[in-house]
């Protein structure tokens, strides 16, 4: 049976917000005055920065195109999510810089990351909020055979480098971690629900 690919979507942002989770968890450290795992938080906001960009949104944005074309009334919606991914890029290069520089000894930036860190985790939830609520479902009732067809067939190929069949060297500290974590509380292993088309790697991951 052919993946269908909201589904697909879904779980692409089930696996984004257990990255996030870990993100606010580093920062509730930070906030407590704790020691974060700054090489966790680094690693967690590259893979939010180069996974979306690379795997989910070209997926959504196939989509989007086909639901404007049907249904103009989405317009405003699809803009402004649009626009808020440009956004989204935008705060998580801030983000990862300020983790490198607080890293290499700038001390007196942790308050601004924990300041851009709220605003990020509140954008994101809101973000992926509004997908799920009203253009997933709408896309769902719009859009027709054929275009599923093509943005299957377009999007063949792109996997994720974390969730995926074959985990990225980068993102090796973030996978063992999310192992443990598994292991800790229960949850399904990095990679285990994966649907066959992921098995075709195509998109290899290096800064
Ligand atoms: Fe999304």
């Amino acid at each position: 049976m052919p993946v269908n690919i909201i589904d697909k979507l879904y779980r692409e942002h089930a696996n984004m917000r257990r990255i996030l989770i870990l993100v606010r968890l580093q920062l509730d450290l930070l906030e407590r005055q704790g020691m974060p795992d700054f090489v966790l938080l680094a690693n967690s906001l590259y893979y939010m920065r180069k996974f979306p960009s690379m795997v989910h949104h070209p997926k959504e944005d196939l989509i989007f195109g086909k639901l404007l074309a049907a249904d103009s009334s989405v317009k405003q919606e699809v803009d402004r999510l649009r626009r808020q991914h440009e956004e989204i890029y935008a705060l998580e290069d801030r983000l990862i810089n300020l983790v490198l520089e607080i890293q290499a000894g700038k001390l007196e930036l942790c308050s601004k990351l924990l300041e851009l860190g709220k605003l990020y985790l509140k954008t994101q939830a809101e973000h992926v909020e509004a997908e799920e609520r009203v253009l997933f479902p709408r896309a769902q009732r719009v859009l027709r055979q054929k275009d599923w067809k093509e943005v299957r067939d377009k999007s063949a190929g792109i996997e994720d480098p974390l969730f995926g069949n074959k985990v990225t060297e980068r993102y090796r500290y973030l996978y063992d971690y999310l192992l443990h974590e598994a292991a800790d509380q229960g949850l399904p292993l990095p990679g285990a629900s994966q649907d066959p088309e992921s098995s075709s790697a195509k998109i290899s991951f290096s800064r």
